[in-house]
């Protein structure tokens, strides 16, 4: 990751490679945004020039100009802010700052001239930098690298924020984007354990042993069809001056290959990715240990490799989960809700004022939202809030309902809850998954489930500061959760 530095030097005198102006669509053109003033009258004709190169300021857009000497630094880029009139939003901003630090790759330092939120600057151009090619054996000479300071002309912006934020987000991803070969749930749990430990976080980790003398059912049926063997760890964070307890869930499949009920082979690979709650889970913790939040915090994160083999469970098998309530499973590819429920019991047992759990839980989420929005479901409040603070920190997200004639369907005759839809209805996935872990969280406990199956990661052409591979959702909404009940 990027250092960020601040200055208060002149824009266009600073040392840096490259100078980073912003450009609003105004109607008669482009127009320099604020912050670059000193540049429009050391470069005669700038705003023209950048006209004639086809800039329009339209959100999204790059445009890449020689200094030609007029100012210190030799390269300038100018990023799109969109209309004046509506002044940029937050997330504009971010983006922006993002699509400046990609096109800044391959050189050393950025400066920013524009006059706008430092945070949404700061995360935008840290964690648009970000790159994942950790396996190339080429020289890391030979490679292009990401730009490696990114500097803010404004010495009030809160560094150790913006760094604690994009530093978690960027280890999340990391997590996520790691092959299943080289992170299963026993190293899976060391590196967690490592990282949080090293933040000054409390950490238990209970291993195969440790869950079957608890009784985790769940947890032990998916983990135990693998030869890396599951586990639960468990991270507390306690804030100075503290009322609130919030605690958080994640999902941490290492690999997902639907067990007996095995998936097709087409798009398999691409479940390595099926610890992304998980991931973020701990790396919000890492963000929290960070920020010091006057609240306290605690992740409870179920790790297991859904596998098929002698040792793995069956559809048709009833599995008893930590608490005590049985579970007649239909298809071993819902494995997400078997670790969630032990999971979110365990958490509950702590009496937290709040659970959140976060899972990349069901294809229906992608299906129903599309690929960057999570579906939310859970108490009223709890779901409310999580859209309005996905939509601060630039993560969409939206409540979805958990209806009674689905949750009808979930009533198996032999056990106490029936994994999928008795009537194997396929109809209302992600809104079954919901209704199931619904189950294990008490009645009266204030509550939501982030569906993530899309969100966590993006297959696509990078933009703003989301690049090919794991997005880091949501750590910057659970963080946003958090500072709400402080
Ligand atoms: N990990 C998958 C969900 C998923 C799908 C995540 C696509 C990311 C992208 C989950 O474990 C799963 O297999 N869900 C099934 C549930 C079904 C078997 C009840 C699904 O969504 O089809
Ligand atoms: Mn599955
Ligand atoms: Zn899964």
């Amino acid at each position: 990751m990027p250092t960020l530095a601040l200055s208060s030097a002149d824009p266009s005198t600073i040392e840096t490679d490259v100078l980073v102006v912003g450009l609003y669509k105004d109607e008669n053109g482009p127009a320099l945004a604020e912050g670059a003033a000193a540049v429009e009258s050391a470069f005669e004709g700038f705003t023209d020039s950048l006209k004639t190169l086809g800039a329009t300021g339209a959100p999204g857009t790059v445009t890449t100009l020689p200094s030609f000497g007029h100012v210190s630094a030799p390269l300038i880029v100018a990023v799109g802010l969109g209309k004046r009139a509506d002044g940029p939003s937050t997330e504009t901003v971010r983006r922006a700052a993002g699509a400046a630090a990609r096109a800044s790759a391959g050189k050393s330092t950025m400066t920013f001239a524009i006059d706008a939120d430092s945070e949404a600057l700061g995360l935008g151009a840290l964690l648009g930098a970000y790159k994942f090619d950790g396996y190339k054996t080429t020289p890391a000479s030979e490679r292009k690298k990401p730009v490696e300071t990114v500097t803010l002309l404004d010495e009030t912006a809160n560094v150790k924020r913006i760094h604690g934020l994009a530093s978690a987000v960027s280890t999340t991803r990391d997590w996520v984007n790691t092959p299943a070969n080289m992170l299963r749930p026993p190293q899976f749990a060391d590196q967690v354990s490592a990282a949080a430990t090293e933040a000054g976080l409390e950490v238990e980790v209970l291993d195969e042993t440790a869950l079957e003398a608890g009784g985790y059912g769940g947890i032990l049926a998916v983990g135990m069809g693998s030869a890396a063997k599951p586990r639960l760890v468990r991270v507390a964070y306690r804030g100075k001056g503290a009322t609130k307890h919030v605690a958080l869930v994640g999902k941490g499949i290492t690999f997902d290959t639907g067990g007996i009920s095995i998936k097709p082979s087409s798009g398999m690979w691409d479940m390595k990715t099926d610890m992304g709650g998980a991931a973020a889970v701990a790396g919000t913790m890492l963000a929290v240990a960070a920020l010091a939040p006057a609240v306290n915090v605690t992740a409870y994160i179920p790790m297991a490799e859904n596998m098929p083999s002698s040792t793995a469970y069956r559809p048709g098998d009833v599995v008893t989960a930590y608490g005590g309530k049985t579970i007649e499973v239909l298809n071993t590819d819902a494995e997400g809700r078997m670790v969630l429920c032990d999971a979110l019991t365990r958490a509950a047992e702590d009496k937290p004022d709040v659970i959140y759990d976060t899972a990349t839980l069901t294809g229906g989420q992608v299906v129903g939202l599309g690929k960057r929005t999570a579906g939310v479901m859970g108490t009223d409040e709890e779901c409310t809030r999580v859209k309005k603070v996905g939509e601060e920190v630039g993560e969409l997200a939206w409540p979805m309902p958990m209806p009674e004639e689905i949750r009808k369907t979930m009533e198996s005759s032999i056990a106490d809850v029936s994994q999928t839809a008795a009537n194997m209805e396929r109809s209302g996935h992600m809104l079954q998954g919901g209704i199931f872990l619904s189950h294990f969280v008490p009645e009266d406990m204030p509550w939501a489930h982030i569906d993530i199956a899309g969100p966590s990661q993006h297959s696509g052409e990078p933009y703003g500061y989301i690049v090919k591979g794991a997005t880091g959702v949501p750590v910057r909404t659970l963080v946003g959760l958090i500072e709400s009940h402080a």
